[in-house]
C-alpha cells in the first residue's frame, strides 16, 4: 500500500473558478431536455399501439443528471412478460414498429450484454437505446439522480471527472476501464467519506422509497429537500475535492483489500465479500459495489494491464493538482 500523505497545493481553492467554468460548458441546455421528453412520449404513443399497458422509462446519464450535451439517451420498456414472447421476440417487434414509423438506423442488438434497439430520430437528430424490463438501471438512475440533489459538488465533481475519463480514454468498459456509473459511484463515495461528510448515506436511512426488483429489495430515503444544507459543515471547494478525489484513487485506496461501498456509506473488506480471487472473468482489482446488486463488482471489467493504465491515469491527475501551474487545460490533455 503507497501512501503518500501530502498537503495540497496552498493555492488549489484559487482554481476553482476554471473547474466551474468547465462544468458549466459542460451542461446541457434545457431545450435539450425539453427534446429528449417530447421524444420520449412519442415512442411511448407508438409503443402502446401494440402494448397498452407497456411503458418507458428514461435511465441512464440523460435521467440522472450526470449527462453532458448530446449524449445518446437510454430507455427501459417496462412490459409484462407473462405473454408467450421472450425478451428476444420483444425486441424484434419492437424493432419492427419503430420502423413502420419514420425512425433511422432501426437495428435489434439481440445478442449483446445487454440486448437493445437502437435508433435515431430524424426530428431531432436524438440517438437511442431501448432495452427490456431493466428496472434495477430505472432504479439506480434515481438514486444517482436524489444524490445530485443534496450537494451540487457531486454533480461538478461527476461531470470534471468523467470529462477527464472520457478525454484520457479511461471510459470505456470493452477495453477494461470503468463506466461512467462506476465514477459517479466513486464520487459518491468519495463526498460520504469527506470529514465532515459532504453527503449521507441515502441506504441507511429511514426509507421512504422502497420497490422490489427481480425480488430484490431497493429501499432507501428519497425526501432529498430535507437534506439541502447536509454539506454545509463541509466548505472544500470544487478544486480541493477534485485534487483529493484523484489523491485518494493514487495514493490512498487499499486496492488489495477494500471495497468501496456507497450501499453502507463506507469501506468494506474484499474477504467479507469474498472477492478476494478471480472467478471466471471477474478479477476484483479495484472493487466497486453495485448499490443493490450487491454481488457486482463495478471494477470486474478491469484485468492486470488495464488496472496499471487506470492506476497511472489517477497518479498523473493528482500530481497535475498538485504541481501543474495550469491543470485545468493538462488534465484533459487528449490522451
Ligand atoms: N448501469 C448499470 N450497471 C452497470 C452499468 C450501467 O445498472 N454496470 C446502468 C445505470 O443505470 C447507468 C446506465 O446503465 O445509469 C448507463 O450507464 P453508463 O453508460 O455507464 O452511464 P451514463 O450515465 O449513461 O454515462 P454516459 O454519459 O457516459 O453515457
Ligand atoms: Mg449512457
Amino acid at each position: 500500500l503507497r501512501r503518500q500523505l501530502v498537503e495540497c497545493r496552498y493555492d488549489i481553492d484559487r482554481l476553482a473558478p476554471h473547474f466551474l467554468s468547465i462544468y458549466q460548458s459542460l451542461i446541457p441546455p434545457s431545450e435539450e431536455k425539453a427534446k429528449q421528453k417530447q421524444l420520449l412520449l412519442s415512442l411511448e404513443r407508438l409503443v402502446n399501439m401494440q402494448w397498452p399497458k407497456a411503458r418507458l422509462h428514461l435511465y441512464g446519464s440523460c435521467a440522472n443528471s450526470f449527462g453532458v450535451s448530446n449524449s445518446d439517451i437510454d430507455i427501459c420498456l417496462a412490459i409484462d412478460d407473462d405473454g408467450d414472447l421472450s425478451k428476444n421476440d420483444i425486441l424484434l417487434k419492437l424493432a419492427d414498429i419503430l420502423q413502420s414509423d419514420n425512425l433511422q438506423n432501426v437495428q435489434a442488438l439481440t445478442h449483446a450484454r445487454v440486448p437493445i434497439v437502437k435508433l435515431m430520430d430524424p426530428g431531432t437528430g436524438i440517438s437511442c437505446d431501448i432495452c427490456i424490463n431493466n428496472l434495477l438501471a430505472v432504479v439506480n438512475t434515481k438514486l444517482l439522480r436524489d444524490y445530485a440533489q443534496i450537494d451540487d459538488r457531486l454533480r461538478q465533481l461527476a461531470f470534471i471527472v468523467k470529462h477527464w475519463a472520457k478525454s484520457r480514454h479511461v471510459n470505456e468498459t470493452y477495453r477494461g476501464t470503468l463506466s461512467s456509473y462506476a465514477y459517479v459511484i466513486m464520487c459518491i463515495h468519495f463526498l460520504q467519506q469527506r470529514k465532515p461528510a459532504i453527503l449521507p448515506c441515502l441506504q441507511q436511512m429511514k426509507a421512504t422509497y422502497s420497490i422490489t426488483v427481480d425480488e430484490m429489495e431497493c429501499a432507501f430515503f428519497d425526501q432529498v429537500e430535507m437534506l439541502h444544507n447536509f454539506g454545509a459543515q463541509n466548505n472544500e471547494s470544487i478544486a480541493r475535492l477534485l485534487w483529493a478525489f484523484f489523491h485518494y484513487w493514487a495514493y490512498c485506496h487499499d486496492y488489495t483489500n477494500d471495497v468501496i461501498s456507497i450501499r453502507t456509506g463506507s469501506i468494506i473488506s474484499k474477504r467479507a465479500k469474498d472477492w478476494t480471487r478471480r472467478i471466471g472473468n471477474d478479477r476484483h482489482l479495484i472493487c466497486i459495489e453495485d448499490p443493490f446488486e450487491t454481488e457486482h463488482d463495478l471494477g470486474r471489467v478491469v484485468d492486470k494491464y488495464s488496472i496499471k493504465i487506470l492506476r497511472e491515469e489517477f497518479e498523473r491527475a493528482a500530481n497535475i493538482l498538485q504541481f501543474d501551474p495550469n491543470p485545468s487545460v493538462t488534465l484533459f490533455e487528449p490522451y
